[in-house]
């Protein structure tokens, strides 16, 4: 059995950048309130790229900056909540976009913790010996399922991307991955898709925005994100001191606050970058990977925990050697 290791990654947003101070003119809300409670100071948002052109470039950087030629990829792997269509998947028309013909792609929906998934999906098949080298994306453009009259929500949310390439490795470089999941039947997190059509009326209904009751999702994501770290490193007979940095799922400010108390990992081991892009939802971790590898707060042989938590509800981490 061979292992895995990244190869490359990258990231794009939008040009757009949306300020606290912007949002003011759609609810109340102030600079303030929206950065003491989450961190969050602006976000980009799409204006006419589709979540397809945010995976494209950001899967054109990671490809770059993997080494590998692109003819070579045989699995890619889309995590996304915002596809621009019900089908085809973003994975197929960024197959298509790439020019990699005939490769396995597929989409999968895991809300925030989307990547890791499709990072354990992605790492397995390798594994298993029947592909070589997966472009894993994460992508969303979150904005578009946005009520922008619910200053509970729309303060949150943003737009971007971030893609990794792995790759077979004779060194153990992607060492373990968990996903979990519980289904959401409190319905603490969600978004509908369209009713079902009476061919009687034949109605087009509008489409639904996100729903979230945020104080019972913070209660959730600060159990099960210290949780996960915890279980990665005690399966692997690690310690919070042997990890060089955490990456969590960028979604609030104080939820990586107490989620590092809890653990005993001192804040300036957690990347944070939620400042700038409020939460990517399924592009968040890929995207803030990449920062910290192009940033060097990631260097070459450290070793670090991705984890995240989302919708569903879900969670996943992941621990790997740069
Ligand atoms: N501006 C000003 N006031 C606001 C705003 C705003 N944008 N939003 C809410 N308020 C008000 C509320 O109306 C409330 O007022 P009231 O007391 O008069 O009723 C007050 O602020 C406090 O509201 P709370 O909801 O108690 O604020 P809280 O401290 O819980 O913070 C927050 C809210 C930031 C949403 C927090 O609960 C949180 O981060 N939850 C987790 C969210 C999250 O991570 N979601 C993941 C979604 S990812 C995915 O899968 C798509």
């Amino acid at each position: 059995m061979s292992f895995t290791k990244i190869a490359g990654t990258g990231s794009y947003v939008p040009e757009r950048v949306f300020t606290n101070d912007d949002l003011k003119q759609f609810v109340d809300t102030s600079d303030e309130w929206i950065y003491t409670r989450t961190g969050i100071k602006e976000r980009h948002m799409s204006t006419g790229e589709d979540t397809l052109d945010l995976a494209y470039k950001a899967s054109l950087n990671a490809i770059e900056s993997s080494g590998i030629d692109k003819s070579d990829i045989d699995l890619i792997v889309v995590a996304t909540v915002t596809p621009d269509f019900a089908f085809p998947g973003v994975s197929q028309l960024l197959q298509a976009k790439l020019g990699i013909e005939g490769v396995t792609a597929f989409d999968i929906n895991a809300a925030c913790s989307g990547f890791l998934y499709a990072l354990q999906i992605a790492d397995k098949m390798i594994k298993s010996g029947g592909f070589h080298n997966a472009l894993i994306v994460g992508a969303e453009t979150l904005t578009r399922l946005t009520d922008w009259r619910d200053r509970n929500t729309c303060v949150l949310f943003g737009d971007g991307a971030g893609a990794m390439v792995i790759t077979e490795s004779k060194e153990n470089n992607i060492a373990d991955i968990i996903t979990g999941a519980q289904g959401d039947e409190d319905m603490l997190l969600y978004c509908k898709n369209p009713d079902l059509k009476d061919p009687e009326v034949n109605a087009i209904s509008p489409q639904d925005h996100i729903h979230m009751k945020g104080a019972e999702v913070f209660k959730f994501a600060t159990r099960i994100m210290p949780k996960t770290v915890q279980d990665l490193l005690e399966r692997n007979d690690l310690t919070v001191e042997d990890l060089d940095c955490v990456v969590a799922h960028q979604a609030n400010q104080r939820i990586i606050d107490k989620s590092a108390r809890d653990l005993g990992i001192d804040m300036d081991k957690m990347f944070m970058n939620i400042g700038k892009y409020g939460n990517t939802s399924a592009a968040s971790v890929p995207i803030a990977i990449d920062e910290a590898i192009r940033t060097n707060f990631l260097k070459k042989g450290d070793k670090f925990i991705t984890v995240a938590f989302g919708g569903g509800l879900t969670w996943g981490g992941a621990l790997i050697t740069l």
